[in-house]
């Protein structure tokens, strides 16, 4: 009798550990009922112990850029430091989520698990633009998107830091505001992926986020998020209400570029259900 209760156990967990939209990693697959955001809480902060690892490892934001090695390139992304304190105002520098997400994609290219040529990819809350920058290196078309307020900045890291010869895909800038109706052309045809680095971070704005990302997604799109383990109501709200419309996995860390890893950062993959 208990060693069938271990078998079915093992076997459930094996369920969960599978493979979302066009990502060929695995992924564990958070449970689909109502417990399952608050277990995931609990396992990220209880196990994972986010408040013990630094904060802003791979970043520095009092610095007027960040130099980043990516793709073969030598990326030098400009911030302004000084934006920061204006009332409602993030993306004027690097956060360390964007280069977590930017540095597993290019991991996850070179390990076969992900491929972004040719690939449409919209990038949400794009700040500084290493994430978009890194897709169109590997190759995606992207259309970065920020507030209106935050495009300018943004252009400027596109051009100073995609050339031609060293381009494979490429970058446009776009404003985007979560909630609104988006551009046709950002969901005609449907985009492959969408990317976000730390957009999850408001409890006010997760339901614009999700909006958004409900009307930009087709049923063939991957989504990926990164996030610091900053406020866990903010998380779990933010997967109570995803998981009611998308399923949503986590990248274990050991898939993670191996330099560019923290206790502090979670990764998750979503997907239309
Ligand atoms: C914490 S920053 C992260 C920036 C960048 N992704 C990174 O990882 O460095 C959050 C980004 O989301 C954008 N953002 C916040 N609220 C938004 C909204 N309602 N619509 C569109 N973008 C928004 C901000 O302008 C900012 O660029």
């Amino acid at each position: 009798m208990a060693m069938a209760s271990v078998v079915g156990e093992s076997e459930i967990e094996e369920n969960e550990i599978m493979r979302m939209g066009s990502y060929g990693g695995k992924v564990k697959v958070l449970r689909d009922d109502q417990e399952s955001p608050a277990e995931e809480i609990m396992l990220l902060w209880g196990i994972q112990q986010p408040t013990l690892s630094k904060p802003n490892s791979f970043v520095s934001q009092s610095s007027l850029q960040l130099r980043l090695d990516a793709c073969g390139c030598s990326l030098s992304i400009l911030q302004s430091p000084s934006s920061l304190g204006a009332p409602g105002v993030t993306g004027s520098v690097m956060w360390d989520s964007g280069v977590v997400l930017g540095k597993f994609l290019e991991h996850a290219v070179d390990s076969k698990l992900l491929m972004l040529q040719g690939k449409k990819v919209v990038e949400l809350g794009a700040g500084c633009g290493l994430v978009g920058c890194i897709a169109a290196l590997l190759g995606a078309q992207v259309t970065l998107t920020d507030l209106p307020d935050r495009l300018r900045l943004l252009k400027k890291n596109i051009e100073s830091n995609l050339r031609d010869g060293d381009l494979r895909g490429s970058a446009v800038v776009r404003e985007l505001v979560w909630g609104n109706e988006p551009d046709q052309d950002l969901v005609e045809p449907v985009p492959d992926y969408i990317l976000g680095s730390d957009v999850i971070y408001s409890e006010e704005a997760v339901m614009d986020l999700l909006d958004t990302l409900m009307q930009l997604c087709g049923i063939q799109t991957t989504i990926f998020l990164a996030g610091e383990l900053r406020n866990d109501t903010v998380l779990e709200c933010f997967l109570e209400a995803a998981m009611k419309n998308f399923v949503v996995g986590r990248v274990e860390q050991t898939q993670w570029h191996p330099d560019y890893w923290s206790c502090r950062m979670v990764l998750y993959v979503l997907t239309k259900k």
